[in-house]
């Protein structure tokens, strides 16, 4: 079920059950209010009665009335009594004179019966006969030795039959008023819906091989704001799909070249003569190195986004920074050179450091050459602990400086170097492991200065791994 139709389908039951619910209201309401009213009028007519009864005179003898009947009379000519109203004089065992009119209910015997016994007996009572409710409510009055009642007799039908009127017109207008509500219910829905409706077929069409393709935005709501976060979204997809296509092809063409190397060595090669064996032997294991090398490379770049690809332990970032100097020194003839250890154990994985720092190095050591300087250091500023590799090479062109840390990016290389442009990703991924970065700088008085720079607390080292000499 589509939301469009479950968001009209609440409004519609929300309508119907308000209008539902205040038309039941309005009826009691009513119902009650009638009642009261009847049993009011009633009321008047007898008091009307009572005071007649109790100190009137009759207009013609100018004394108290003689009979029950004139006083009946006298009282009917004066009442006018209501629509649904009946006034019944009684005198004795029969009904002696009606306002406004003759009516057909005193010739009715189920009338007579239900009313006889109120000429004695000040009442009320409820009847149903002929198709008629009535309610009868008497006033006995007694003149010398005649007995007889006014009686007021009430067609409840009427009214009832009035608000069942007014009710009937009601639920009229409240199912009107509610397909009204539904349809503008499901116009709006449809309306709001609609960049929903467009966002999830343009998501449909868009497949893995068309990524180009970004959903129109219109508006300034909600809506808009999640297909702007789509089409954000997908821009990062795009980006990453092509990064990994070019990656890939990169990484083919990379491999492509040894392999052609190796065939054309092989085709060509004299199986005859040992010496030839021997030299085109030492050649392919050369690239056959060369190939593994890379190999290793991509496989460490693919393990990059793993979590598992850093395991933290605390580090000794002096003793860190002297060991890499030590090790670094079989790179190459260089003067290597401690700029610096700050103390203190930070958390980091310290074979991944030693890694990223190592590749500084044989970068240095490639673009520099025997007797230049290649300078390791370290410091710490509070938040963040720095990691670089200085050396006096010639420096890295600022045009240059983010180009060479994509995979496969390489600048300007010395004659005869094979490497990938892989060495400075895989310094990037171990930084960015560690929630840092890397970044290229020149270096004092010229060449470059690599930094990783990772945010770390450094804790002081309580005991010193060295005895103080
Ligand atoms: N110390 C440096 N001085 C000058 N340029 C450098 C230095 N280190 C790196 N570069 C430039 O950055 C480029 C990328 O370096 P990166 O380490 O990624 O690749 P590579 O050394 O060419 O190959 P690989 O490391 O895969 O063997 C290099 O080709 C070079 O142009
Ligand atoms: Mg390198």
């Amino acid at each position: 079920m589509s939301v469009r139709v479950r968001i009209t389908a609440t409004v519609a039951a929300l309508v119907a059950l308000t209008l539902a619910g205040a038309g039941l209201l309005v009826y009691a309401i009513e119902t009650q209010r009638l009642e009261q009213q009847t049993a009011d009028d009633v009321d008047q007519e007898l008091d009307e009665f009572a005071r007649l009864n109790g100190g009137g005179v009759d207009p013609v003898t100018g004394a108290g009335f003689a009979s029950v009947q004139d006083l009946l009379e006298l009282f009917m000519r004066r009442n006018v009594p209501d629509d649904d109203e009946l006034l019944v004089g009684w005198v004795g065992d029969r009904v002696v004179n009606l306002s406004p009119r003759e009516d057909p209910l005193v010739a009715d015997p189920a009338f007579l019966a239900a009313a006889a016994p109120l000429v004695d007996e000040a009442d009320t009572v409820r009847l149903e006969t002929a198709g008629e409710r009535l309610m009868i409510t008497s006033q006995p009055v007694r003149r010398g030795g005649e007995r007889g009642a006014l009686l007021v007799v009430v067609r409840l039908e009427e009214d009832q039959s009035e608000l069942l009127d007014t009710m009937r017109t009601y639920a009229i207008v409240a199912a009107l008023s509610l397909l009204l509500v539904t349809v503008v219910a499901f116009w709006q829905s449809g309306r709001l819906l609609a960049p929903l409706r467009v966002l999830r077929e343009t998501a449909e069409e868009i497949g893995e091989t068309d990524l180009s393709r970004r959903i129109p935005t219109s508006g300034n709501d909600d809506i808009t704001a999640l297909t702007r976060t789509v089409n954000g979204m997908l821009d990062r997809l795009e980006s990453a799909f092509t990064g990994q296509r070019q990656f890939l092809d990169d990484a083919g063409h990379e491999l492509k070249t040894p392999l052609t190397v190796l065939r054309g060595h092989l085709e060509l090669l004299d199986t005859g003569s040992p010496e030839e064996v021997a030299e085109t032997r030492v050649l392919l294991l050369d690239e056959v190195d060369r190939m593994a090398r890379l190999v290793g490379d991509l496989i460490l770049l693919a393990k990059s986004d793993r979590p598992d690809f850093v395991t933290l332990e605390p580090v000794d970032l002096a003793g860190l920074t002297e060991d890499l100097v030590a090790k670094a020194r079989g790179l190459g003839d260089r003067e290597w050179v401690l700029d610096g250890a700050a103390a203190g154990t930070l958390q980091a994985d310290p074979q991944r450091l030693t890694q990223a720092v190592l590749q500084l190095a044989d970068n240095a050591v490639k673009h520099t050459a025997p007797g230049d300087t290649v300078a390791i250091g370290s410091s710490y500023d509070g938040s963040r602990v720095r990691l670089w590799v200085r050396d006096t090479g010639p420096g890295v062109p600022p045009e240059q400086r983010d180009g060479i840390f994509e995979r496969f990016g390489r600048g300007p290389v010395p004659e005869g170097d094979e490497g990938f442009g892989l060495g400075l990703s895989i310094v990037s991924a171990i930084a960015a492991a560690h929630g840092g970065r890397v970044l290229v700088e020149d270096a004092e008085p010229h060449g470059a200065r690599f930094v990783l720079t990772l945010p770390a607390t450094l804790t002081s080292t309580e005991e010193h791994p060295w005895p103080a000499s």
